[in-house]
Formats: structure tokens, sequence, C-alpha cells
């Protein structure tokens, strides 16, 4: 059994009209750009850490530079299955995973089911394997002030 941890936080940029984020692969309404150099997915980003570290493979940005134009405004679950297919092939398989994401606003609450099904889909896994949460930090912090958002993961691997 292996395991690992992610973390990642984005800012929040500019101001849109009808515009969404994305958040576990899931498009949220929500009135602020995501700062990112991929479409900014903290919850992916976090677990795609996590998902590296358990098997002792470095990190996102080893894997998906933000200097390579191939991973501009990059859909983050094609990485988190790229990082799937580098962790079946160092013999790992995949356990279950358990992110939380940190964020004043938006409320995630009724997207957390959807989130689950579109980031099992990428993994190739159960429902049940992966699990979603959210917190406030009850006004604290920079995801407090509603700065940026951030999303801690936990990923076991077999
Ligand atoms: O202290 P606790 O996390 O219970 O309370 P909170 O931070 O006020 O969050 C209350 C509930 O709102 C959490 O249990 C989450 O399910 C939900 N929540 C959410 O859907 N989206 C967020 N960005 C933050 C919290
Ligand atoms: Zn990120």
């Amino acid at each position: 059994m292996r395991i690992g941890l992610g973390y990642d936080a984005h800012r929040f940029g500019a101001a849109l009209e009808n515009h969404t984020i994305r958040i576990g692969g899931v498009d949220i309404p929500f009135e602020q750009e995501v700062i990112a150099h991929s479409d900014g997915d903290v919850v992916v980003h976090a677990l795609c850490d996590a998902l590296l570290g358990a098997a002792s493979l470095g990190d996102i940005g080893q894997h998906f530079s933000n200097k390579d134009e191939a991973w501009r405004d990059a859909d983050s679950l094609e990485m988190l299955s790229v990082c799937i297919d580098k962790i079946t092939a160092a013999g790992f398989e995949f356990g279950n995973a358990d992110v939380t994401l940190i964020a004043q606003r938006p409320k995630i609450s009724r997207f957390v089911e959807t989130m689950r099904k579109t980031m099992a889909a990428s993994i190739g896994c159960r429902v049940v394997d992966i699990s979603v949460k959210a917190t406030t930090t009850e006004g604290m912090g920079f995801e407090g002030r509603g700065e940026g958002l951030a999303a801690q993961a936990v990923v076991l691997l077999r």
C-alpha cells in the first residue's frame, strides 16, 4: 500500500459575466476567472499530485510544465488520466482518493456527485472510491478573503 498527498491553490482574477470555473472536472457558475496555465482545476491538480506522490513520481509541474504549450488551457481530466497511466506503468493500482476543496465561494455541494462521477470516469475507478468534500475557512486566510481557492487530496495505491 502506498499513500500520497496533494495540494494546489489558484488565484481568482478578473470578474466576468456568465462565467464558469472548472472544479473537480465540472463547470461551476462563478463570476471570477481562475488564473492558471491550464483550466485551473485545483481539485484535479491536487489529486494528480497525490497520485504522483504515492508512486514517488515527482509532481504535476514536472510532468505537465506550465511552459509547455501543449498544456495551455488543458483539460485537467486529461492530466488525471495521464497520471493514472504513469502510476499503472510504475506497477501500481488506484485504491481510493479523498479530496477537500477549501473555498469561501463558490459553494460546491450540489455539484459534488457529478464531480465524483466525472473524476471516477477519468480514473477508471468506482464512484465509491473517490470522495469530494468542501469547507470554507470561516473568512480566514486567502481562501476566506476570496482571493483564490485551494484543494488537498490524499490517495491510496496498491
Ligand atoms: O466547518 P464546516 O466545514 O463544517 O463549515 P463550513 O466551512 O461553513 O462548510 C459548511 C458546508 O458547506 C460544508 O460541509 C460543505 O459541504 C459546504 N461547502 C461547499 O459546498 N462549498 C464550499 N466552497 C465550502 C463549503
Ligand atoms: Zn493547479
